[in-house]
C-alpha cells in the first residue's frame, strides 16, 4: 500500500477557453493532463448542504475531483496532518493519490462533483474505518 502525505494531493488547473462572443467557457481534459488512464467516471449531485460524503481512503485508486457546478470542501488526512481544500471553479480539480483519507462536505445548492477514477469500482480497495487507516498510515 502506498504511503502518501497530504502534500502529494495537488490541484490541477484545466485550460479554460472563454468565448470571444460571450457564449461562455469551455474546459477540456485530455489524457496528458492526468497521471492515470480513466477507468471510471461518476458524479455526486443533489447532495444536501448538511450531508457528508467520502469518509474513506483508497489503497490503490487515484481520483480526480472536479466541481462541475457549485462548490464543496474536501478534507484531506494522511494520518498525521490534515488540510481542507475548497473546490469552486469548474476548471480547477483535485488529484487525490492513494492512501489519503478524504471527506467531502459543505456542498452548495446544485453542486455537482465529477470524479474521474483510475480503476473500476472495487469495495476491497476502500478503507472505511479511520482508526484502521491511522494504524496503517501513521
Ligand atoms: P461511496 O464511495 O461510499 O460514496 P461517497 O464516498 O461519495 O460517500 O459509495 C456510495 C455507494 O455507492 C456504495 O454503496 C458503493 C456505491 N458505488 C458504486 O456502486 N459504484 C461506484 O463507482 C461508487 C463510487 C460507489
Amino acid at each position: 500500500m502506498k504511503h502518501n502525505t497530504i502534500e502529494s494531493v495537488s490541484l490541477i488547473e484545466l485550460p479554460k477557453i472563454s468565448d470571444e462572443n460571450g457564449r461562455g467557457n469551455l474546459s477540456v481534459i485530455e489524457k496528458e493532463i492526468l497521471p492515470f488512464e480513466i477507468a471510471r467516471v461518476y458524479y455526486l449531485y443533489d447532495v444536501p448542504s448538511d450531508a457528508y460524503r467520502g469518509g474513506h481512503a483508497h489503497k490503490n485508486l487515484q481520483q480526480f475531483l472536479l466541481p462541475l457546478s457549485g462548490s464543496f470542501d474536501v478534507i484531506l488526512k494522511d494520518g498525521k496532518n490534515s488540510r481542507t481544500v475548497t473546490l469552486n471553479k469548474p476548471n480547477k480539480g483535485l488529484l487525490i493519490v492513494p492512501g489519503i483519507w478524504r471527506e467531502l462536505e459543505n456542498f452548495s445548492s446544485g453542486a455537482v462533483c465529477l470524479v474521474l477514477a483510475s480503476e473500476v469500482y472495487d469495495e476491497a480497495d476502500y478503507i472505511r474505518d479511520f482508526e484502521t487507516f491511522k494504524k496503517q498510515f501513521s
